[in-house]
Parts: C-alpha cells; sequence; structure tokens
C-alpha cells in the first residue's frame, strides 16, 4: 500500500470515532438541556464544536482518499458507467461518499442556525432535528456492517 494512501486511511479510519462519540454527545446533550430546560451553554458549545471540526477533518480525508489515493474510487472514476453495475465500487464512489457530504452539510446547516436562535430551548431543539438527521445519515453509511460494506472497526 502507497504510504499516503495508508496514513489517510488509517486516519479517516480512526476518527470515525471521534465523529461517532461528539455526535452521541451533541445529540443526548440537546436532548438533556431540552428535557431539563436548561442553558445552552459552553459544554454544549464545546461539544459541537469538536463535532464538527471532526466532520470536516473527514471531510478533507475523504476528498483526499476519493480523488488521489484510493484505488478503489480511481477505479470507479476510470469508468463510472460500468463502476455503477457494481454495488461494491457504487457504495464508494457514490453512496459512502455523496451521503456523508449530504450529512456534513446538514450539521454544518444545524451549527450555523443554532448560533441565530435567541433562546436556549430553540438551540437545543434546532441541534437535536439536523445534528441528528446529519447522524442517523452517517450511521448509515459508516462500512461497519450496518447496511452491507463492512471494513474493520478498528484499523491496527
Ligand atoms: C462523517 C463522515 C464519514 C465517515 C464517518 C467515514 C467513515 C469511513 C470509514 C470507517 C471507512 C473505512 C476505513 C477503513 O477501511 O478502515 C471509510 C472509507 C472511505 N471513505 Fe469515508 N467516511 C466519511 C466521509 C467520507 C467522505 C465525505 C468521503 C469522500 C468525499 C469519503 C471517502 C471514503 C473513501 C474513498 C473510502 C475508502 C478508501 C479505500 O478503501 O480505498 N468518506 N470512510
Amino acid at each position: 500500500m502507497n504510504t499516503l494512501y495508508t496514513i489517510s486511511l488509517y486516519l479517516h479510519s480512526w476518527n470515525r470515532w471521534i465523529v461517532l462519540a461528539a455526535g452521541v454527545a451533541v445529540i443526548a446533550m440537546a436532548l438533556n438541556g431540552c428535557r431539563k430546560q436548561c442553558e445552552y451553554g459552553k459544554q454544549h458549545k464545546i461539544a459541537s464544536l469538536i463535532f464538527m471540526s471532526s466532520l470536516h477533518l473527514q471531510l478533507l480525508l475523504g476528498l483526499l482518499l476519493y480523488f488521489v489515493f484510493s484505488p478503489i474510487t480511481m477505479h470507479a472514476l476510470s469508468d463510472f458507467g460500468a463502476a455503477m453495475k457494481n454495488s461494491t465500487l457504487r457504495f464508494w464512489a457514490v453512496e459512502h461518499s455523496f451521503l456523508n457530504i449530504v450529512a456534513i452539510v446538514l450539521a454544518q446547516t444545524g451549527s450555523i442556525l443554532v448560533k441565530r436562535k435567541a433562546d436556549a430551548r430553540s438551540k437545543h431543539k434546532s441541534t437535536i432535528i439536523w445534528m441528528g438527521i446529519a447522524f442517523v445519515l452517517i450511521l448509515l453509511m459508516i462500512p461497519m456492517g450496518f447496511m452491507g460494506e463492512a471494513r474493520p472497526w478498528f484499523r491496527l
């Protein structure tokens, strides 16, 4: 395996745990905030910042893999029509990449809207809706065997 490919694949693989842990924290804290009607405080902002930063890093690494390093997507891009007939190539070239980009755009939109909301309850509610939908999409498209494609949970 090419070194830069290996490095980006490993980073992309491990960063998925930061994405998942931060996503769970953001949604759980917003649910709790809504239920207990508490302030949208510093801890909510920090959790959201970690979630968004891990998503941005995941997007950057994903784009690098997609267009530069991954032999799978290189192969798919060389004949896109044929790749669409192969479920594995289609997963990596379209489903995983495109739907995760949609998820990241939804999370980013949510994070902007939350900042614009005036009261704590609306902030918590917007977080639950936008981050929640983004998180479900990420879970559906993550190659951990939930929807077909399975890769190692811990790449060592
Ligand atoms: C939150 C978003 C994302 C998560 C959680 C995620 C997660 C993963 C995981 C767990 C793998 C398997 C790594 C391994 O084999 O150990 C993977 C592979 C891959 N991801 Fe993502 N990904 C995300 C977004 C993206 C995006 C936006 C793109 C492209 C624009 C992308 C492109 C790829 C490619 C091309 C591979 C396969 C590379 C290869 O095996 O050659 N990912 N992703």
